[in-house]
């Protein structure tokens, strides 16, 4: 019986090296080896999206994806969508919106939600729903979070008017 595998790994622009066995699945190294609590386990079969990361910058099930496929990809969960201090433009949108109730589904969704705006930067409200089809949220907050991700795309402030806009 063959023993773990040593893993390089760039997490959140950061290289990283860990142990692990083949078939762990990445949301267990996240959590447990490399301390990102962000990422959640909710249904565990990549079904409800808790556990979401950006994989290549796209979104991806960290609970039903092996170590194994992961060699050579660049890992970006929510707490690498931050700038240093400054929020990605969807965080600071849910904040200013309250789009989050219970928090849990709450990381997936913000990842879901910035690999939305960083492929289509101005969506309509059916792409944004859309995009966030595979989170689900058991709060019902589902209306508020669409409309937090619109308010990132249009970069409107807390009144609701863009930067610059005079009306
Ligand atoms: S915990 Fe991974 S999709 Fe549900
Ligand atoms: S905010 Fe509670 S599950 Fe989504």
């Amino acid at each position: 019986m063959s023993g773990p595998t040593t893993y390089s790994l760039t997490v959140n622009g950061r290289a990283v090296e860990v142990q692990a066995d083949d078939d762990a699945p990445l949301l267990h190294v996240l959590r447990h080896d490399l301390g990102l609590a962000g990422p959640r386990f909710g249904c565990g079969v990549g079904l409800c999206g808790a556990c979401f990361v950006l994989l290549d910058g796209s979104p991806a099930p960290s609970c039903d994806t092996p170590m194994w496929s992961v060699i050579g990809k660049t890992v970006v969960t929510v707490e690498g969508l931050a700038d240093g201090d400054s929020l990605h433009p969807v965080q600071q949108a849910f904040l200013d919106e309250q789009a989050a109730q219970c928090g849990f589904c709450v990381s997936g969704v913000l990842v879901s939600a910035a690999a939305l705006l960083a492929a289509e930067p101005r969506p309509t409200e059916e792409q944004v729903a859309g995009s966030l089809d595979r989170n689900l949220c058991r709060c019902g907050v589902q209306r508020r979070m669409v409309a937090a991700v619109l308010r990132a795309a249009t970069g409107a402030g807390p009144d609701g008017h863009s930067p610059g806009d005079e009306s």
